[in-house]
């Protein structure tokens, strides 16, 4: 069952569409769909796809007649994707648990998945259903985070809770920045049956255009909202001490960085 964190819903998809995405995701979404496209694949299947970002680039530049499968879990990301879309293009968008997809086997030439991992409840048996609905000579493209350390906004957002809630600190910013050993990540789509594994670090930078915006996406772009909520806290009280610790400690650029991992099916 997918956990709290992994609820995008209610007022978050928008939130995250417009605060977020430019700060943290437009960069490494044209990093991971220029892999895809290198590829050259006429059946592609998007897990987590959010409000689109990756869906829109990677339907940029693939041919007209191929098939783009963009899907997440929750479906009100789902509609703010399909708004980045003309009624005649050729998207399919499909409500689907990561974990569990209702595709056939050897259905897809790739598989994308950005910033979504992490989120998975069984991340083992999502890599064991990629495998299945590649085709043999497939590909798996994915990026996860790398830790706090290496993209200090997140520690920033989550040292603001601490202090806010120093008995039980909500816990959201521990799960996106929480799978980054290279190792084990390897190790894990290895045993699913992918053949080869490459785990590159990214590190990019992007810039602060409003240190407010980004503190509204940071707060009510996610569901660490409705972990403030539930502790009796105010949500706008944290986003105004978020905005002034990204103000006294981050500048005008943020440092990102994530581990892009290609798994290739023999
Ligand atoms: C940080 S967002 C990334 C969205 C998008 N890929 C992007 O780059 O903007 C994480 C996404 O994972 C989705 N998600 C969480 N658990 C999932 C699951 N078990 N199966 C599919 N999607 C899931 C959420 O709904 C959310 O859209």
């Amino acid at each position: 069952m997918a956990s709290d964190a992994a609820q995008f819903t209610g007022s978050i998809p928008e939130n995250y569409d417009e605060w977020l995405v430019p700060h943290l995701f437009d960069g490494y979404a044209d990093d991971l769909a220029r892999r895809v496209l290198a590829l050259r694949p006429r059946t592609v299947l998007e897990l987590a796809a959010g409000t689109g970002i990756l869906s829109r680039k990677l339907r940029d530049g693939l041919p007209n007649d191929s098939d783009l499968v963009a899907s997440d879990l929750n479906a009100p990301m789902l509609d703010i994707a399909r708004t980045k879309f003309q009624p005649g293009e050729s998207v399919r968008f499909e409500q689907v648990d990561a974990i569990d997809l209702k595709f056939a086997d050897a259905s897809f030439d790739a598989v994308a998945c950005q910033f979504g991992i992490m989120f998975f409840p069984d991340k083992a048996r999502s890599y064991t259903e990629v495998h299945r609905v590649l085709k043999p000579g497939g590909s798996y493209l994915f990026n996860v985070w790398d830790s706090w350390e290496q993209n200090p906004f997140a520690q920033i957002a989550h040292q603001v809770v601490e202090t806010t809630f120093p008995n039980d600190p909500p816990g959201f910013y521990k799960v996106p920045f929480g799978y980054y050993d290279a190792g084990e990540i390897r190790k894990a789509v290895a045993k699913a049956g992918f053949s080869k594994v490459t785990v590159e670090h990214l590190p990019l930078t992007s810039p602060i255009a409003s240190a407010a915006n980004f503190a509204k996406g940071l707060v009510f772009g996610n569901p660490l909202q409705d972990e403030i909520l539930a502790r009796g806290g105010n949500p706008e009280a944290v986003c105004t001490q978020v905005e002034k610790a990204i103000e006294r400690n981050l500048g005008t650029d943020l440092s990102l960085q994530a581990l892009i991992v290609h798994a290739y099916k023999a």
